[in-house]
């Protein structure tokens, strides 16, 4: 789900910190913060970008603000050829992957290319890397890529399985070799071509067996929130909503996507849980046709940036029609609410008339769209934007991620 870059000193710039209330905040602050400052937190994207290029309308004419995260989406975003797409994250390791991503498209042939981020392995990654890589990324990319070149070679583990996230899911991989008849399901889980199989498959093979008193103990464990990008309020807003707790939130959440969506498409679990992606089953800039087109020009719209999206907002005149927003202020909302409060301002500011934005929340009716005022007539967020909850909710049903408990389409009123 959602993260924040941790505020340092140096870079204190978008954020006010409101103290937090109690000690467990303060504690998962300061754990968040000293983790959040260091790490790649996504490997991947864990939202649907099909479901996105649904609700956003795409045109030519576009010029996108997307949050980052891993890169993925804005790379499928391109795949329609909008105008630009400024690909903003506070996190600069994040950026890094983006580049990364994007020099392996200039510079790579689709075999080396789908090894690397399709398999998360190439064995001559380190000479692909000096050679043919290095020198299109930024002085942070670079310093950050030298020294993680293991990550990508093949000798350990997938790229998929490095990053925060991808350690959660290498402890899960370890799990599944302790338990060789769970392991047996899943694989036949993701063999599954049609949904009555795959419903048999994880009624009779994975569901009997996974949801164990030390699964459910793990999953509801803060520390495995904060490596997956979840922080305490996040997961505060899930306990509250679901008598299962986290838990349960997370179980209900599998057991749809498993038992109500093709397996077969669904690249978000699989990386995951396998820690690559196959040919048939991976993000739409992983096929072949589709790499051809990011190369022949149409990645050329994307610029990257490390910062805020107030502090892009604030440096750049350029009008936004579609904002891609993620999750992020869930947890700005609590700890930051000045520092969201400040970046609604400079999103609608630089909205064009007829600005489209999405994003998604732990919460279906997440409390800061009542809080948070904007303009000098103060209105509401709620009220400054026009909801297509409708089309929100028929949209939702398909999402192949399924972890987000408010999916919000939004147009900006004037
Ligand atoms: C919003 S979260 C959620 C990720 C998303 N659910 C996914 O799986 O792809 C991820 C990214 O947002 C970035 N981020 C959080 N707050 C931000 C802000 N105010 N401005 C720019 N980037 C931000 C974090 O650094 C992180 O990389």
């Amino acid at each position: 789900m959602c993260a924040i870059r941790a505020p340092r000193a140096a870079d204190h710039k978008g954020f006010d910190l409101k103290p937090a209330q109690s000690l467990a905040d303060r504690l998962d602050q300061k754990v968040f913060a000293a983790i959040y400052s260091r790490s790649l937190v996504y490997n991947t994207c864990w939202e649907d970008p099909a479901v996105d290029r649904q609700a956003l309308q795409l045109s030519s004419s576009d010029t996108m603000l997307v949050i980052t995260s891993a890169g993925c989406n804005v790379l499928d975003y391109a795949l329609v050829g909008p105008r630009r797409i400024h690909a903003v994250d506070a996190n600069p390791r994040q950026t890094a992957l983006l580049e990364l991503k994007l020099a392996g498209i200039r510079h790579l042939d689709f075999e080396e290319f789908f090894a690397i981020f399709g398999h998360g392995r190439h064995h001559r990654f380190s000479d692909l890397y000096g050679k043919r890589l290095r020198d299109d990324l930024s002085p942070f990319a670079r310093d950050y890529w030298d020294r993680r070149v293991n990550w990508f070679d093949g000798r350990r583990a997938s790229f998929y399985f490095h990053g925060l996230s991808g350690i959660v899911a290498r402890l899960f991989q370890s799990y599944l070799r302790l338990r060789p008849q769970l392991a047996a399901g899943v694989s036949a889980l993701f063999d599954s071509r049609c949904i009555d199989e795959q419903r048999h498959v994880y009624d009779t093979r994975v569901q009997p067996l996974m949801w164990s008193t030390g699964m459910n103990w793990t999953l509801s464990r803060q520390i495995t929130m904060s490596m997956l990008g979840v922080p305490m309020p996040q997961r505060r807003e899930v306990i509250a909503q679901h008598a299962g707790g986290i838990a349960g939130f997370v179980r209900d959440s599998i057991e749809y996507v498993f038992r109500c969506l093709p397996v077969w498409t669904n690249y978000f679990w699989a990386v995951y849980l396998r820690g690559y992606y196959s040919a048939a089953c991976c993000p739409e800039y992983l096929k072949r046709e589709n790499f051809a087109a990011l190369k022949g020009g149409l990645a050329d719209c994307v610029r990257t940036h490390s910062c805020t999206v107030t502090e892009f907002l604030n440096g750049t005149d350029e009008r936004i029609s579609k904002y891609v927003l993620l999750d992020h202020m869930d947890w700005m909302s609590c700890y930051y609410p000045e520092a969201l409060a400040e970046e609604w301002a400079a999103i609608l500011d630089h909205a064009t008339p007829d600005a489209r934005l999405i994003f998604r929340s732990a919460h279906a009716r997440p409390a800061y769209l009542d809080s948070i005022t904007v303009g000098t007539a103060r209105r509401r967020l709620r009220e400054a934007l026009s909801f297509h909850d409708d089309l929100a909710r028929d949209l939702a049903r398909f999402d192949r991620v399924h972890t987000y408990a408010g999916f919000h389409i939004a147009d900006v009123r004037r």
